[in-house]
């Protein structure tokens, strides 16, 4: 019986991969709302470069030290539907998933973070979705970054479509233990014995990068004073 229902499983699978990838590859709303979502990036990147620009005019330095953008994959778009039991489809795409259009903006210091967030924030064309402060509150194995989702419009040439891009934004410091720990997250074929001692590890580094950022923002303020 397992067997039965693992070949059930699969035959849907494979139905679905026919599905989206038809609905991806030929149909033009998902390439539509793909580029919608590349336009929200870019609108998003350009308001943080006009704050880093103004920011460093006034203050004599970069609060930005570099920006990345991603937009998800259609196959990681299609697997995070599956496993949140969401209908395969573009409405659903654009209604129920926050994180297709992605920007990490990554600061020196952790006021940068808040002084940026603050002023996105408080732009007249953006709406605050939602809010994590995984800095004030890090996350049990001591992940720290502050998430907006935001919504932004973009001016098309006969409409003006409303979008969500995700923001992140952390620490040189913050970025370093992240990408570690994101590595360590999807090795396949790390022994479970070493996975959870590198946990532990990687929990005291973050306390550690905490006390840098913290020690590091201290002697900036000195700098400035
Ligand atoms: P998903 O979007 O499905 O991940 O769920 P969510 O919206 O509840 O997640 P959350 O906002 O907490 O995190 C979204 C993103 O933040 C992830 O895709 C990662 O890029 C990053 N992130 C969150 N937690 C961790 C973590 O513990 N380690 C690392 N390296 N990255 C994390
Ligand atoms: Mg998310």
């Amino acid at each position: 019986m397992p067997y039965l229902l693992k070949y059930i499983k699969k035959q849907i699978m494979k139905i679905e991969d026919a599905i989206f990838g038809r609905f991806h590859k030929r149909i033009e709303p998902m390439q539509k709302l793909m580029s919608f979502y590349k336009c929200a990036l870019m609108e998003v990147e350009t308001k943080f470069k006009v704050l880093n620009e103004e920011f460093s005019f006034l203050h004599e330095r970069n609060p930005i030290d570099s920006i990345k953008t991603r937009i998800k994959s259609v196959d990681s778009i299609r697997k995070k539907l599956r496993q949140r039991h969401l209908t395969l489809s573009v409405n659903s795409v654009e209604k129920n998933l926050y994180d297709i259009a992605g920007i990490r903006i990554i600061c020196p210091f952790i006021n940068d973070i808040y002084i940026l967030a603050d002023c996105l924030i408080g732009q007249d064309d953006i709406t605050l979705f939602e809010k994590k402060d995984y800095i004030a509150n890090p996350k049990k194995n001591g992940y720290r970054s502050l998430h907006l989702i935001v919504e932004i419009p973009i001016f098309l040439q006969n409409e003006k479509r409303y979008v969500k891009v995700e923001v992140q934004l952390r620490t040189i410091a913050m970025e370093f233990w992240a990408n570690l720990e994101h590595r360590i997250r999807y090795k396949k074929d790390i022994d479970k014995k070493l996975a959870n001692e590198l946990a532990i590890e990687l929990t005291d580094c973050a306390e550690m990068s905490k006390m840098l950022d913290l020690k590091m923002q201290n002697i900036n303020k000195r700098i400035d004073k």
